[in-house]
This record gives C-alpha cells, sequence and structure tokens, in this order.
C-alpha cells in the first residue's frame, strides 16, 4: 500500500467516522499515538533498575510454569522491570519470547533460559555482547539444577502452588548452551525420560537460575565492575588457534563458534574429523 493510498483511505475512515469514534478505532489496533508519531525512535537501551536476583530466581521458576524457558526467563527480568519502571518497559508483549521454548520450537538449538535472558540483557545494556558471552560460559560450566534452585523446591519456597516436583534434583553440568546436549546428557546420566515432570522442572529451575545469574551481571554492569570471570576449555582456545572467524581460509577460518568441539568433533574415533587431521 503506497502512502497516498494509505492517507487516503484513512481520511475516508475519518470522514465516516467522526475523530473521536476513530481515534479510538485506531488506538484498539495497538497503535498507541505517542508510538506513531513521526521521527520518534523507541528507546534504547531501556533503562535498568537493579533486581534482586533471589526475587528473580523465584520469577523465571514461576515463568516456566507460566510459559516454558525461554518466555520465563524473560518474564522474570523484563517482567519485574515493567513493575519497578513501568514504560517504556510495559510496551513489550512478554510473548515475543514464547518462541523459544525447547530451544526454538522444540528444536533443541540455544536453551530457551539462555535466550530469554540474553534479550532481557540486549534490552538494558549497550554491553550485552560481553555479558551475554559471559552468561554462556558460566551456564556451559555450572551444576544445574543450582543448590538454590533445589532448596527452595525442597522447602516449598518458589511461587508455584503445586510443584512438578519438589525434590533436589540431581545436578549435570550443560558443557554446551544447546538444549539438546544440557537435556539428553541429564536425562541419560539421572534415568529421567525427556517428558518426565522431573525433566520439566529441572528446566524451570534452570529458568530462574540463569534470570537470577544475568540480573547479577546486569546489577555489576550497571556499577561498573562488570568483569568477565569465566575462561574456554584449554581444547576450545587449542581449536580455535586456526579455527575460529577470520579471514585465513588456509588456516581453518572457515568455521567458527566457542562451543566445545568434542561435543562433536573426535580425532580418535575420527568423528567428523580426518584422521590426517594437524
Ligand atoms: C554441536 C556439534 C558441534 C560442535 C560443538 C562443533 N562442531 Fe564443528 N561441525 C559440526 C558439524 C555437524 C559440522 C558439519 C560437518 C560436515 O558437514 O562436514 C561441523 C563442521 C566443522 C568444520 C568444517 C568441517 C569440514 O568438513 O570441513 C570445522 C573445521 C569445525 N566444525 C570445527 C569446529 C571447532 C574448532 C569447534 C569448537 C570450537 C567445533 N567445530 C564445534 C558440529 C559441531
Ligand atoms: C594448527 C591449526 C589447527 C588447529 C589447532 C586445529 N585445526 Fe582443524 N584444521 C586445520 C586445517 C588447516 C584444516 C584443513 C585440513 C585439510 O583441508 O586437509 C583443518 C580441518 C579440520 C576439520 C575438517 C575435517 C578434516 O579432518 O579435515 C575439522 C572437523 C577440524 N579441523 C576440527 C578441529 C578441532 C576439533 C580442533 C581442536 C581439537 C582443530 N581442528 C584444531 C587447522 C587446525
Amino acid at each position: 500500500m503506497t502512502e497516498e493510498h494509505n492517507g487516503l483511505t484513512r481520511r475516508g475512515f475519518l470522514t465516516g467516522m467522526g475523530g473521536l469514534a476513530a481515534g479510538i478505532a485506531v488506538g484498539g489496533l495497538g497503535v498507541p499515538s505517542s508510538m506513531a508519531s513521526a521521527g520518534q525512535e523507541p528507546v534504547w537501551p531501556m533503562p535498568y533498575v537493579k533486581l534482586d536476583p533471589e526475587e528473580v530466581r523465584k520469577l523465571g521458576h514461576l515463568g516456566y510454569y507460566e510459559g516454558e524457558c525461554c518466555r520465563g526467563a524473560f518474564s522474570a527480568i523484563v517482567g519485574s522491570l515493567q513493575k519497578k519502571v513501568g514504560a517504556p518497559f510495559t510496551a513489550i508483549p512478554i510473548n515475543i519470547m514464547a518462541y523459544g521454548t525447547g530451544g526454538v520450537a522444540g528444536w533443541c538449538t540455544l536453551c530457551g533460559a539462555i535466550n530469554g535472558a540474553s534479550a532481557a540483557i540486549s534490552l538494558v545494556s549497550k554491553n550485552y555482547k560481553a555479558i551475554v558471552n559471559e552468561l554462556l560460559l558460566w551456564y556451559t560450566q555450572t551444576p544445574f539444577p543450582s543448590d538454590k534452585a533445589n532448596a527452595l523446591a525442597v522447602n516449598h519456597e518458589y511461587l508455584v502452588d503445586k510443584y512438578k516436583s519438589d525434590k533436589a534434583l540431581p545436578p549435570s553440568v550443560p558443557g554446551s548452551p544447546l538444549c539438546h546436549v544440557n537435556v539428553s546428557r541429564w536425562c541419560k546420566e539421572h534415568g529421567y525420560a525427556s517428558g518426565s515432570s522431573e525433566r520439566s522442572e529441572r528446566c524451570a529451575r534452570i529458568s530462574g537460575d540463569v534470570a537470577a545469574y544475568a540480573v547479577e551481571l546486569l546489577n555489576a554492569d550497571m556499577d561498573g565492575t562488570f568483569a568477565p570471570t569465566h575462561k574456554f576449555s584449554a581444547e576450545v582456545d587449542g581449536c580455535r588457534t586456526c579455527h575460529k572467524k577470520g579471514k585465513d581460509f588456509d588456516a581453518g577460518m572457515w568455521t567458527r563458534g566457542k562451543m566445545e568441539c568434542s561435543d562433536c568433533h573426535d580425532k580418535a574415533t575420527a568423528k567428523l574429523v580426518g584422521p590426517d587431521h594437524p
């Protein structure tokens, strides 16, 4: 539809209905006049205020029960900011992150808790790249659920009435930011089916744990004290001397990434790496 056509339609519409009624009708379509006015850019980064990580840990768990991992972690942070700050956060529909469930619509790629928390981070901080990188490193190296998360469940201190499981669940280190790897390792290691209520409960606790850590990082960022503390494994550093984003094709720079290479590549068994590999 051209500008002109659009203008004509709108004029006709206004003439037909009268100014006030038309204004209400336009509002009803979800186009607030303040956002529609010319030249007004949405605010970014949005004005973060410090949140309590322990409160957010509970909200992330509750958020999972309401809308699963990605939406859950996002709602713990952005929902809190909607309550504490109001606008501009209130203009964001929390459901924008609903797609991320099960590593994006069940594809089990990026863990939804990371995805949702990272979206919240990049909504409120210009430092999003470094903070999200730190969040992923921490996640891959941390046993989940955390002791704090298990204690909240055992003591019934989460914000839900009926628990999928209130047991202290055995922890596993994901090793990977992929939902598939994290879920599969934990399920196989501890004998739970991927469709079990225990698996689901663990993901609820992870949603809270990840949102809480994201808030710790954001609080430090706000204080100007954020500093990365987690490191890549020696193996990833080693492979990345040649295999990273770069211009030297012949040296191996036709790939990029920071995940644990040996999760998928293995010299000994020649799994995706030829036996004559340097
Ligand atoms: C989640 C699994 C996974 C992880 C983790 C992973 N890769 Fe891969 N990688 C693959 C797959 C699958 C391919 C595609 C293989 C193909 O089609 O030949 C690939 C391709 C590659 C290739 C090109 C292979 C070729 O045939 O030329 C290189 C080099 C490579 N990866 C290096 C790495 C390095 C270095 C790391 C760690 C920083 C890493 N990969 C982590 C799964 C993975
Ligand atoms: C010293 C540089 C260097 C390092 C370190 C290195 N690679 Fe490579 N890699 C290469 C080069 C160059 C090729 C291309 C070889 C070829 O085409 O014959 C290659 C090829 C590959 C391939 C494609 C399949 C194959 O065998 O040709 C994979 C997968 C791979 N590397 C994974 C890894 C992983 C995983 C690590 C870490 C354990 C690693 N590489 C460390 C330089 C390196």
